[in-house]
Formats: C-alpha cells, structure tokens, sequence
C-alpha cells in the first residue's frame, strides 16, 4: 500500500516547463513487470517505462548492486577511473565487437558521442569536407540538437533555428537512394536496426550490407543506434548480431540501467583512437553507481537463458495480438522482434494509437505509442508467464472496447 500522496497531477501543470503531457494517474511503485500508481491500482508494465526496465522494477540483484554502491562512492571524477566502470567496459569489449568504451548518462548522449567519433575521425584522416551523416527517414537518435537534427523526423528538429549541418536524410530501406547518396564526403550512416520510436520498422538485411559495404568503399563509418535495440531487447545481447552487419561504432542506453541512466558508445580502435584527452567527456558520465547497476543488470541479460527467453516471450505475445486482431481487426500488421513489438493500426482507427494507449492503462496495462499509428509493446525481458498472461487478457479487452467505442 502506498503512503498518502502530498503531491497531485496538478502540480505538474503548476510548475513544470509543460514539455510533456502526462497521465491523470502517477506511478508510484513497482515490482517486476507491475507497477502502482498512487491510487494503488495495478497495471502491467508492457512498456518496460520506455523500453528501458530490462529485468524489472525493483530486481533485487540490480537493487543490491545500487545500494551497496550507494554506501560505497558515489563520484571521483573523470580524473580518476572506479572499479565499476572498469569492469563493465571489460564485459562490454568481451561480448561485442566493440575495442573501446566510451560511458555518458543518455541514449542522446551516446549518439552524440558517436557522432563526434565519426566527424574527428573523418577531419584527422581526410581533412575538411568529409563531413556529412547520412540518416534515415522516420529514425529517432536523441533530443540534443546535433540528435534531433539527426533524426529522420522533422517536427522534433522543426522551430529552434538554424540546424547543424551536413546531415542528409533517405527513404528508410531504399538500397537505390543509399548507393545513390553515398559519396567521398560521406563521414557516416547512422541507422537505427529495428527502429523504434519511428514505429517498430525493422531494417532489411540487404539495405544494412548495403550501408556496410558502401561504408567500406568511400571510407565512412557504419553507426548503429542501438539505444532501444540493445541489451537484449531483441532476443540478442545487441540486435547487429542478428542482422549479419558488424557497424563501427555502436551506440546504447535505456535497458543498460534498467532505469538508472547510463549510456555507451561502443567503438571499433581505429575511430575510438581519434577521440584523445580533450575531446569530449561528461561530468557523470560513467559514474560508479550507474555502472555498478549496469554490471548488474549486464549479468542477467548476457545469460542465454535470459536471451532465449526474450525470443520465447516475443513469440508468446505477437500471437497473442495476432489473435486479438483476428477477433477485433485493428491492426493493419503486427511486427518486431523479440521484445519490442508494434501493432500498427487498421486505416479505420488511424491516428488513434494515442487513444489506445489511454485506453489500455484504463483496462490496467501501461503501453507506448511508436508514431500517430502504432501500438508499441516492450515489456521487462523477464517478465514472468503469469504477468505476461495478465497483460494479454487485459490488452485483449482493451482493444475489444477500443474498437466498440
Ligand atoms: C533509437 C533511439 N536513439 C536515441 C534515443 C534517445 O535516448 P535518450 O532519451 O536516453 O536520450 C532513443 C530514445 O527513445 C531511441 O529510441
């Protein structure tokens, strides 16, 4: 049971910057794939928050590692290494095919990062004018303005001014238009392998071969975002694993902390080599604390059983909204992979995936939108079979009432 709240809703409308639009209900606490709100009703967290709690609210390993860090040092500086970071960089190069670490404290961040890498690396080793970034339409890389710029989604970058330069943007999964694009000035592609917030598309495997192979010709570096994809989130410790493509640099966060913010850039030698004393760095950025829950929260999803059950739950739930759907027909086609599934909308409920959602966390299940017009799913990795059949039952009468309403 919760305590008494001493705050409302209200508040927010009161003394925030109104960037967000948040829900009536505030979330109070959680366990698992459940969370409370303040009210004490219960939902079924199907959102993960936003793709980012991997193991669970509250992991009782993940919260041992917090709070035995949290009574041991909390901050030195980048002055001076810790042994939580140490080790997670160490775990970090052995599983992947990064060589190099570099930890800030945001998904946004770490793009920024890689995005820094790849413009050092192209003025040390090509002088000026080997500069622009090719992206993707519909991607999301991040809020910071070198990010949002990035990003293939104009109403994000839309309305501050000028934006930084160089940054081209193609069709998503258009093979023609890369090899058209692609040139000497090319510094990088930077492309999300299943994008997420652009509404669950997944890459093809030739147009990720393709980027490869262009990369390789005109001597630019492959960038995968795997801010959403990462740490598990698709049946893979990183979702590159599956797709046949090794990138240079990779970037990731959210599932990293399971809520605590941490974020990567993962790096190949020979680009991370550029970065020397002096060229980027972040006062928290690898602080002990995020990295000791990081270390922990690495533990659990590295393990194959962990990851094999990704894929087995991913399955479990895709039927099921598959099924709905045979009952309902709202959705025009449900894809993903592993755990982080969109349900994009029939043309009779378009624009409507926002009322969806309203609708669910009414019926008890916290779920996302991916765009205007997909439902997006991407619950804890290791959510129990009775939490996952509970979320099911409820989507299912939420949906049943969405489509009656
Ligand atoms: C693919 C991708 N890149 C970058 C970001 C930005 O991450 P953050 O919100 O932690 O800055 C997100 C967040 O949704 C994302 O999905």
């Amino acid at each position: 049971m919760s305590k008494p709240s001493d705050v409302t809703r209200a508040d927010f409308d009161r003394y925030f910057v109104p960037t967000y639009a948040p829900t009536e209900f505030i979330p109070a606490r959680g366990e698992g794939a459940r969370v409370w709100d303040t009210a004490d009703k219960e939902y079924i967290d199907l959102a993960g928050g936003i793709a980012v709690t991997s193991v669970g609210h509250c992991h009782p390993a993940v919260v041992k590692a917090l709070t035995d860090q949290a009574s041991t040092l909390w901050h030195v500086s980048n002055l001076h290494m810790t042994e939580p970071a140490l080790r997670l960089a160490k775990k970090l190069v052995d599983a992947t095919f990064a060589d190099r670490v570099f930890f800030c404290n945001s998904g946004a961040e770490a793009n920024e990062g890689a995005l820094k890498m790849a413009r050092r690396r192209a003025v040390n080793v090509h002088g000026e004018g080997k500069d622009e970034i090719i992206a993707f339409t519909n991607s999301f890389h991040g809020r910071t303005f070198f990010t949002v710029t990035t990003g293939g989604q104009p109403k994000y970058s839309e309305g501050f001014g000028p934006r930084p330069g160089a940054v081209t943007h193609l069709p998503f999964n258009d093979i023609d238009a890369l090899k058209a694009a692609v040139s000497d000035k090319t510094c990088a592609i930077v492309v999300e392998p299943l994008q997420g917030e652009g509404g669950v598309n997944p890459a093809t495997p030739e147009f990720l071969k393709a980027a490869r192979e262009l990369c390789d010709q005109f001597d630019a570096l492959l960038v995968f975002d795997e801010v959403q994809t990462g740490n598990g989130r698709t049946g893979s410790l990183f979702a590159y694993e599956q797709t046949g493509v090794v990138p240079d640099i990779l970037s990731t966060a959210k599932g990293m902390g399971n809520g605590f913010p941490i974020g990567a850039v993962l790096a190949k030698e020979e680009p991370a080599s550029h970065m020397t004393p002096g060229t980027h760095g972040t006062t928290y950025g690898g602080n002990p604390l995020a990295c000791a829950v990081a270390e922990a929260v690495f533990d659990i999803i590295s393990s194959e059983d962990v990851l094999a059950g990704v894929k087995e739950r991913g399955e479990i739930l895709k039927t099921a909204l598959e099924n709905i759907n045979r009952e309902c027909l709202c959705f025009r086609e449900v894809r993903g992979q592993g755990l982080l599934i969109g349900c994009e909308l029939s043309a009779e409920f378009e624009g409507k995936a926002g009322a969806l959602v309203g609708l669910l966390a009414k019926h008890g299940v916290l779920a996302l939108v991916a765009g205007p017009n997909t439902l997006r799913l991407a619950p804890p990795l290791t959510i129990s079979g009775e939490e996952l059949a509970e979320g099911i039952n409820r989507t299912s009468r939420a949906v049943a009432n969405f489509v009656s309403a």
